[in-house]
């Protein structure tokens, strides 16, 4: 529309590639801070390998998919094999043993969506949660972190997103705006989608990788290493894609009809997936797949109220990337 034919004049993008790249940088956690990380998990592991010799940890979320900042929680799984085992009764028994080993402020969340034990560890400053048998949210970090292997202006835009979510207050699942995974999903989805793409699209590969979780088949291509040069002959830059991503959520995507899916690299219809009216609490007034729960509507969470916050959030993004003389500092202002 106007907007759009607008934008093409702004040919001075490239002067803001520098800043935005800074930011990038300064959010990159530290090499000590990831040390950290490993420190309290050989810890937990440990523990752990007591009680249950069979049972195995991983990290998920933020921590483990290559788009975490400084100073977070880390979100760890405990994967155990077994049929018998009463989720509640282990989170309990798992706190004593945490407890009893100094580390602090443990709680067991029996009763939470996802329930789980809360921890501190005094040594590393550390917060973590810990959850059982959450594989899927394993695999998909894992599919998370192998997209970010391919090309590095994955991680630029998704950093960049997530930053400027947080300042703007748009990143809370309990408020109706979206959590960082769905953001991040939408970055690679919208690498997938530039002419010549920057990404590929992993699931419709010939897999390499398949594990079946919850009666889910995963599989993907993950021999990442080989699509190293997958997106060289798209040449955009950080601010011309910060640019272009904010224009599609502001002006370009159709809202009303229309699902953004990263399985298939493509945008699919709210009418093949049957999400045209609201279920329950699931409104479906901005819809994200997730890549292998394919029921499952990563903007269920918004509704009438927060849709608005979002879109007019998306819509001053753009507006700043269209015209502000300094993109890069405005964009995060604090909300
Ligand atoms: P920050 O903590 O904000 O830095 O990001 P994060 O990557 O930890 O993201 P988030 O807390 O949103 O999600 C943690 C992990 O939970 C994700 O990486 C997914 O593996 C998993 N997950 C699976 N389904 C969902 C979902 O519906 N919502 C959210 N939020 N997370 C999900
Ligand atoms: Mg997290």
């Amino acid at each position: 529309r106007e907007r759009k034919m607008y934008m093409a004049c702004r040919n001075d993008i490239h002067r803001h590639d520098a800043p935005f790249i800074a930011v990038y940088k300064s959010l990159i956690p530290a090499e000590e801070e990831l040390e950290k990380q490993r420190q309290l998990m050989a810890q937990l592991e440990n523990l752990v390998a007591k009680e249950w010799p069979h049972a195995k940890l991983y990290l998920y979320g933020s921590c483990a998919n290559s788009f975490g900042f400084p100073k977070s929680d880390i979100d760890v799984c405990l994967a155990i094999d077994d049929d018998d085992i009463n989720k509640s009764d282990m989170l309990l028994k798992l706190a004593d043993i945490l407890e009893s080993d100094n580390l602090q402020n443990v709680q067991a969340l029996t009763r939470a969506r996802v329930p789980i034990v809360k921890l501190m560890d005094p040594v590393t400053g550390i917060s973590c949660d810990i959850c059982i048998n959450n594989v899927l949210a394993v695999v998909n970090t894992k599919l998370l972190r192998d997209y970010s292997r391919i090309d590095v202006r994955l991680r630029q835009l998704a950093f960049t997103v997530k930053h400027w979510a947080k300042s703007r207050r748009v990143n809370e699942t309990y408020q109706g705006t979206l959590s960082s995974y769905a953001y991040v999903l939408m970055c690679i989805h919208f690498l997938q989608l530039r002419r010549p793409p920057i990404l590929p699209c992993l699931q419709e590969m010939k897999p390499t990788y398949s594990v079946r979780v919850d009666n889910i088949r995963c599989s993907y291509f993950d021999d990442v290493d080989r699509l190293e040069n997958f997106g060289s002959s798209n040449r955009e830059t950080i601010a011309e894609l910060v640019w272009g991503f904010f224009n599609y959520w502001a002006y370009a995507h159709d809202y009303a009809n229309t699902v953004v899916s990263v399985r298939t690299g493509s945008i699919l219809g709210k009418r093949e997936k049957d999400w045209t009216r609201r279920v329950g609490n699931d409104r479906h007034l901005i819809c994200i797949e997730d890549p292998f729960e394919t029921s499952h509507d990563l903007g269920r969470v918004v509704d009438k109220f927060s849709i608005r916050v979002l879109r007019e959030e998306f819509e001053r993004a753009a507006e700043i990337m269209h015209q502000d003389r300094n993109p890069c500092a405005k964009l995060f202002e604090p909300y």
